[in-house]
């Protein structure tokens, strides 16, 4: 590749960004610098602008809401359902206001949000899918069932590079050609300037690590529902809230996560026996600082705050061996029995 002598947006970045769209089943693929930018970008391609109204969930990772913001759009935090952690129809309909220009539908840890039903809206569904690369619902695959869709290959996810990444997709030529001129300072021919952009770019070293590990991806996937399955038939489930997948979805348990009354005891306890355990999003996003503008005093997101109170990640992976998932589950047998 040094040979090759083109180090940004070259034949790797052209190659991975063909071989994500056809994995996924989507026409355009475009690398970004990471899933970040991807949002902000695809946000403003299916034509958020300043102002306009844009439903989230307040359950996810900050980078969902301030994407958002960043914008210079205002961010709506709406409720989850708290057995799956996504967002669903009626939560979103409950944030719907005539200034809601879109929705972003988080597919959390690794969960499919209901995407047939949340399109049925009327708005463009943006799908955060940073979490469920490789993800199926219905048989199709997340980052394939909105008008675009957000991903991020940061080193943690399910299809990993070594550093910063991220990708946006979609079906629509016009959304694809908008992304493509945004993640370019706002420019199709590199002489012209018609936008206001970025300057994201994925990175062709981090293009041609993802086209290696890209054949891997559903393989670790299923590595990870056979240990979710371990978790559940080892009999996790008679001592916390097991999660469960959106009807009809094909989790990828990005992270397994659990909920217990119990969570910080259960971590603690977890961690004296050398077994990894954290919550995630104990303070929901819309009561996060940042966000107080965004978040009306009586804004009453039930779903949200009990997950947020009570979620843990227990050890999932690919490598997650059956013994290493018995072991956890003893232990929280013992903890909580
Ligand atoms: C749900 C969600 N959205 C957005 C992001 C942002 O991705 P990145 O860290 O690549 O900017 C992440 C991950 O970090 C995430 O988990």
């Amino acid at each position: 590749m040094a040979e090759g002598g083109r180090y940004i947006l070259g034949p790797e970045v052209e190659a991975f960004e063909g071989e994500l769209a056809d994995y996924l089943g989507v026409r355009h693929a475009i690398g970004v610098g990471n899933g970040t930018d991807a949002l902000m970008i695809a946000l403003r391609a299916v034509g958020v602008e300043p102002g306009d109204e844009v439903v989230c969930p307040s359950f996810t990772f900050y980078a969902t809401a301030e994407a958002i913001a960043a914008i210079g759009a205002v961010p709506v935090f709406c409720d989850i359902d708290p057995r799956t952690m996504c967002v669903t129809a009626e939560t979103v309909r409950a944030a719907i206001t005539p200034r809601t220009k879109a929705i972003v539908a988080v597919h959390l840890f690794g969960n499919v949000a209901p995407m047939a039903e949340l399109r049925e809206l009327g708005l463009p569904v943006v799908e955060d899918a940073a979490q469920a690369t490789g993800a199926r619902l219905g048989g199709a695959r997340a980052g394939a069932l909105g008008d675009a869709a957000t991903f991020s290959f940061f080193p943690s996810k399910n299809l990993p590079c070594l550093g910063d990444g991220g990708a946006v997709t979609t079906d629509d030529d016009d959304v694809a050609a908008a992304v493509r001129r945004l993640r370019f300072h706002g420019s199709d021919d590199k002489k012209t300037f018609v936008d206001v952009g970025y300057n994201s770019r994925l990175d062709e070293l981090q293009a041609a690590v993802l086209r290696v590990l890209l054949p891997e991806l559903d393989g670790w996937n299923a590595a990870r529902r056979a240990a979710a399955d371990i978790y559940t038939r080892e009999g996790l489930g008679e001592h916390v809230e097991l999660p469960v997948d959106v009807a009809g979805a094909e989790h990828v348990h990005h992270l397994y996560v659990v909920r217990s009354e119990r969570a910080d005891q259960l971590a603690a306890a977890l961690g004296e026996r050398g077994i990894g355990a954290r919550a995630y999003y104990r303070t929901p996003i819309h009561r996060q600082p940042a966000m107080a503008a965004f978040a009306p005093g009586d804004l009453s997101l039930p779903g949200t705050d009990e997950v947020a109170r009570t979620h843990l990640a227990l050890p999932m992976g690919p490598e997650l061996t059956e013994d290493q998932v018995r072991e956890v589950v003893s232990a929280v047998a013992d903890v909580l029995g």
